[in-house]
């Protein structure tokens, strides 16, 4: 059995376009959203455990008084990273032969349930590694039915730096966008729960179209991105908790292109025109803000992280 160890990056997500268009008989909704991947991200690594068993362990990646970023997450097979390898295993028949467990270890620096995706990003990063560590070469379309199967937003990490997501958020179209912008991300103490939040919100009779963000993304104006931004969510959050309003009133004190919740929540962002301005932001709101975590980060392009990885891949095995 080889020993080697895969290991990659798994971005968090923000939403610079959530709009709701149907509510579904299954429980869903049918969405309209733009996403893009930050560099907030998460460390996934995998290896052969040599035991039939899979194993799990969360290592916490933050550092001083907001060290903790495991608390809370199930280090078990609730975890949806693990969900995702058992879910790969059974689909090629990995489960039924013995010694085929693998171990999964995850540094966490993406805050949970915070509408930033981490859970699904480390799900999406886990099926790529497994794919890999066991050389079962499914293609994307493949892993992409796995993902679709896991969550909503599980198919957008498999290689996407910007994309539009409809359905229930899981047909991506992925987006070339000409800028890579500036955020300050504010996570409140407490996280929102996806299913509430949905709950809450409404369905408007004429919903709104992403076409302008993807035009402000395509052409890379972010006077135009800044403009579009917009979350259907954000109002049945408001009505949850009294977080959103507040982190909205601070954001509305400094200078900043806009700002917005992300996802269902808890994270609320601002964009930036330069990560000088984000510096300085962030440093105001934290001063105003004690015990709200305060991230800076960028949008990235995931699938040069990717290419990437697998080159510095190539070269351990070689
Ligand atoms: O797919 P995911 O597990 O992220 O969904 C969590 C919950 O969020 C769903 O059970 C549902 O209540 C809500 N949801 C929704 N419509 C979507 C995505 C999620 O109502 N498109």
């Amino acid at each position: 059995m080889d020993r080697i160890e895969l290991s990659t990056i798994a971005p968090a997500k923000i939403n610079l376009y959530l709009e709701l268009l149907a509510r579904r008989d299954d429980g869903f909704h049918q969405l309209e959203t733009v996403m893009s991947a930050v560099g907030l991200c998460d460390n996934v690594l995998i290896r052969r455990s040599g035991g039939s068993e899979n194993e799990i362990k969360l290592v916490s990646g933050g550092r001083g008084r907001s060290s903790d970023f495991v608390s809370g997450i199930p280090s078990d097979e609730r975890n949806l990273a693990w969900i995702a390898l058992l879910e790969l295993q059974k689909f090629v028949g990995l489960d039924k032969r013995s010694g085929q467990g693998a171990k999964i270890t995850i540094i966490k620096r993406i805050p949970a349930a915070a509408g930033l995706g981490g859970a699904s990003s480390n799900a999406a990063a886990v099926l790529r590694l497994g794919n890999q560590l066991y050389r079962l070469g499914l293609t994307q379309e493949q892993l992409s039915r796995l993902a679709a199967r896991l969550g909503s937003d599980v198919p957008f990490f498999l290689n996407s730096s910007f994309a539009v997501c409809r359905g229930r958020g899981e047909l991506v179209s992925p987006i070339a966008s000409r800028t890579y912008p500036w955020f300050v991300i504010l996570k409140p103490p407490e996280g929102f729960s996806t299913p509430l939040i949905y709950s809450h919100a409404s369905v408007p009779k004429r919903p709104r179209s992403a076409e302008r963000m993807i035009a402000g993304l395509q052409t890379g104006r972010l006077s135009e991105i800044a403009a579009a931004m917009f979350n259907r969510l954000e109002q049945a959050a408001s009505e949850v908790s009294n977080w959103c309003v507040q982190i909205r009133d601070e954001f509305r004190r400094i200078q900043c292109l806009n700002h917005q919740l992300s996802g269902s929540g808890s994270c609320y962002f601002g964009i930036f025109p330069n990560r000088f301005l984000a510096n300085r932001g962030a440093n105001r709101l934290r001063s105003r803000m004690p015990g709200v975590g305060v991230f800076v980060c960028r949008s990235i392009d995931h699938r040069n992280i990717i290419k990437l990885q697998q080159k510095v891949q190539q070269l351990q095995r070689s």
